[in-house]
């Protein structure tokens, strides 16, 4: 479940600070990334760093963010660990992110989870609302899962609130907010754990698709690989099917191998049924509409 708390200080701590307090914690334990909230919401009553944040990026804008490959908005306040950063998240009212959300950043109204643990407070205006929801077991992560999604609440990240997003089990669907809001985020890497990033409808309770990472992007470049199936393109789709060690980078070559060749269906369902992962054999039943109910976001 989503963890919660209102902390109500006046105390304030710098970047370094609170980079300094997370360095003590071990960060791959959830609880003691939560007993980094006081630290958190502490950093949340600093205007200083978010002033000299924006005066440094316009005293040089050419090389501004340059090693920030997420988003234009997210920004990165420091590095805290390997796999761990802070960042400051820029949440927009409708009006202004259906004209400028190109990214899809905001994933507005798409119920997902995370890869990463994510320690978030309110540091700018009201804050988004966010619909959670916890993941009782981990899914096999197939298209069309029956998943067990439970404790529904709703939550507004408002100014002097803390946020825990467990990776992999909690899972939420964002909301607007209705003013421009920025939130501060610590992003815990937890690849050790292996969660996978899906997104879920909440009312049928199944998987509804992949959220983008960079092995998706293989998979959809696939797709063009697909539209300009010649036999040596085939060829080495049908070896990236056979062979490539990553399941969801085979699901995606049998599917531009379904998209080239409807012919094919019951050659690659049979291929398909013989593969190693859960997640390639179960998904089988996507070749009846060549994949069309497969989605990939972000
Ligand atoms: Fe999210």
């Amino acid at each position: 479940m989503v963890r919660k708390v209102d902390i109500d200080t006046a105390e304030s701590i710098d970047v370094a600070e609170f980079i300094h307090h997370a360095r003590a914690v071990d960060l791959r334990d959830e609880a003691e990334l939560f007993a980094l909230a006081p630290s958190m919401r502490k950093l949340a009553n600093n205007r200083a760093f978010l002033a000299a944040f924006i005066e440094s990026g316009l005293e040089d804008i050419g090389n501004f963010q340059r090693d920030n490959l997420y988003s234009s908005r997210s920004y990165i306040l420091g590095s805290v660990t390997e796999r761990s950063f802070l960042r400051m998240a820029i949440w927009a009212p409708p009006a202004f992110s259906s004209r400028l959300d190109e990214d899809n950043f905001f994933s507005y109204e798409r119920a997902h989870n995370h890869d990463f643990s994510l320690l978030t407070a309110g540091y700018i205006g009201p804050g988004y609302t966010t619909t959670v929801f916890r993941l009782d077991r981990k899914p096999v992560g197939y298209v069309g899962e029956s998943v067990a999604l439970s404790s529904r609440e709703v939550i507004q990240l408002e100014p002097g609130r803390v946020l825990l997003y467990e990776a992999g089990t909690d899972v939420h669907t964002q909301h607007p907010p209705s003013g421009l809001s920025v939130s501060l985020n610590l992003i815990v890497d937890q690849a050790d754990a292996n969660p996978q990033q899906l997104y879920f409808d909440t009312d049928a309770m199944t998987v509804l698709g992949y959220v983008g990472n960079t092995k998706l992007k293989r998979a959809a470049f696939m797709r063009f690989a697909a539209a300009l199936a010649t036999d040596a393109v085939s060829a080495m789709l049908s070896d990236l099917a056979d062979h490539h060690p990553c399941s969801t980078t085979r699901l995606y070559a049998y599917r531009a191998l379904a998209l080239a060749d409807p012919d094919l269906s019951e050659e690659l369902a049979e291929r398909m049924d013989r593969d190693p992962s859960d997640v390639v054999r179960m998904s089988t039943r996507l070749l009846d509409d060549r994949f069309a109910d497969s989605h990939i976001w972000g």
